[in-house]
């Protein structure tokens, strides 16, 4: 046999894996106008669709579906398994140090107030005015331990904050400190300078907590690199919107606190006199544990991980660059920001357009374009009306995520000049504080059981 000499054939690139896909992808809507269009969702920041993995890891875990920590049935361990196993999943997305706790929460503004009611008591909790109420809300509120709530104003500049931060932290009355501060903001987008809050808040003794619901949608987050103590995001945000999130960080607060809630699960032992509760995690997941939320959580955690941040950042940034660039060049478009255009931001842009008001611009947007943004005040109020600018009350929201296309984005960008140059076509009235086509022919689909 005659050798056959090989000659090397260099290994093909391996594929970037596809992007990640979500449920709803190129749905129709129907338009005032007649006819209708593929739906371009602007509210990500909001609540991102579902991601299509999010939906084949629930179709698979439903036929386990069990009581979890409770049954000695084969479905209860297995669901006991996979809540655990989304927990390990989780701690892995947000960077948690070995010791950290992960506590399954129902989203951020649950996170904060278990929070709330677990600092030591009299602790000064320091927050800026720029945050989410679910961040600036919970420390007055009932059932909180915070002694003492400093707000502080907008800050010029992320050194600002930095320096603001450490001072009013520093100044605190001596005993248990904590800053909470937002990591990316639901208003602006801006990127908050964690890290450097982190090291500044434990210069001055503190700790510090971190909103990062509209951050890990984006990009990725560490709780050992940011040296952050605590974190909490949102499952309905990372596209799995079943009614879980996070709150992960120290324990030795979280382990001293009362419950969350009493009731089953948080228990070790009841008799008629006395209550043993667990310790954590346990002790503050009081109730049946929403073992799906937490299996979606995870599942989304793991595909937005695996689908890798650099390219998700790259494509998203393009998107984001596409609609500021656009809508700076209409006329009467104001963007509402805090800091230098420049600034690093995530996929969101508040605005306003002269002329005309955000709830008409919205509603047109929706009946006349197939578009979906928020308006108001995105549950931000002080910080969205210290943005705005003179004669406007409330603003409208684009955020972007991974089922936003350039067609949708220059949509939106052709539809927003159209309505900043000649108005509406469709007539609008007030319907209960919201801005409606009057009349409104589109058919609705009937969703969900009577
Ligand atoms: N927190 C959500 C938002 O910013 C509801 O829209």
């Amino acid at each position: 046999m005659t050798a056959v000499a090989e000659t090397p054939i260099a290994a093909p690139a391996p594929a970037a894996p596809p992007l990640p896909a979500v449920v709803g992808a190129g749905l129709r809507v129907p338009l005032v106008t007649g006819g209708g269009a593929e739906y371009a969702d602007f509210d990500h920041a909001a609540s991102a669709p579902c991601l299509a993995a999010v939906r084949d890891t629930l179709d698979a875990a439903l036929p386990y579906y069990a009581s979890v920590h409770r049954g000695a049935g084969f479905t209860s361990q297995v669901s006991t398994a996979a809540y655990e196993r989304a927990r390990r999943t989780v701690a892995r997305f947000v960077g948690a140090r070995d010791n950290d706790a992960v506590v399954f929460v129902r989203g951020t503004t649950d996170a904060f107030n278990l929070l709330a009611r677990s600092v030591p008591d009299g602790c000064t909790v320091v927050v800026f005015a720029a945050e989410h109420h679910a961040a600036l809300l919970p420390w007055q509120h009932r059932g909180s331990r915070a002694g003492r709530v400093v707000r502080l104003p907008l800050p010029d500049s992320p050194a600002d904050a930095v320096a603001a931060a450490r001072a009013a932290l520093r100044a605190a009355p001596e005993g248990p400190r904590l800053l909470c501060v937002t990591a990316a903001s639901n208003v602006t987008g801006e990127v908050w300078p964690v890290a450097e809050l982190a090291a500044a808040a434990h210069d001055a003794g503190a700790r510090i907590a971190v909103d990062a619901a509209q951050l890990v949608p984006h990009r990725a987050f560490s709780l050992a690199a940011t040296g952050a103590d605590y974190v909490a995001f949102s499952g309905h945000k990372v596209y799995a919107p079943f009614g879980s999130g996070a709150l992960a960080g120290r324990t030795d607060w979280l382990r001293a606190a009362a419950p969350y809630l009493a009731g089953g699960g948080a228990t070790g032992n009841v008799t008629d006199d006395d209550v043993r509760w667990n310790d954590l995690p346990a002790r503050h997941e009081a109730g049946s544990p929403n073992v799906l939320g937490a299996v979606a959580l995870a599942a989304a955690c793991a595909e937005l991980t695996r689908a890798g941040w650099d390219r998700l950042h790259t494509r998203e940034q393009a998107l984001l660059d596409r609609l500021r660039a656009g809508l700076a060049a209409v006329p009467g478009v104001h963007e509402l920001r805090l800091w230098d255009a420049r600034h690093p931001r995530v996929g969101i842009v508040s605005f306003v357009v002269d002329g005309v008001p955000a709830g008409l611009l919205a509603a047109a947007l929706s009946a006349e374009y197939g578009i979906g943004v928020r308006d108001g005040l995105f549950c931000a109020h002080p910080f969205t009306r210290r943005l705005l600018p003179a004669g406007h009350d409330q603003a409208v929201r684009a955020s972007l995520g991974l089922g936003t296309t350039t067609e949708h984005v220059d949509r939106l960008v052709g539809a927003v000049a159209e309505l900043a140059a000649r108005g509406p076509q469709w007539r609008y009235a007030e319907d209960d504080g919201r801005t409606v086509p009057v009349p409104d022919p589109r058919a609705f689909p009937v969703v969900g059981a009577e």
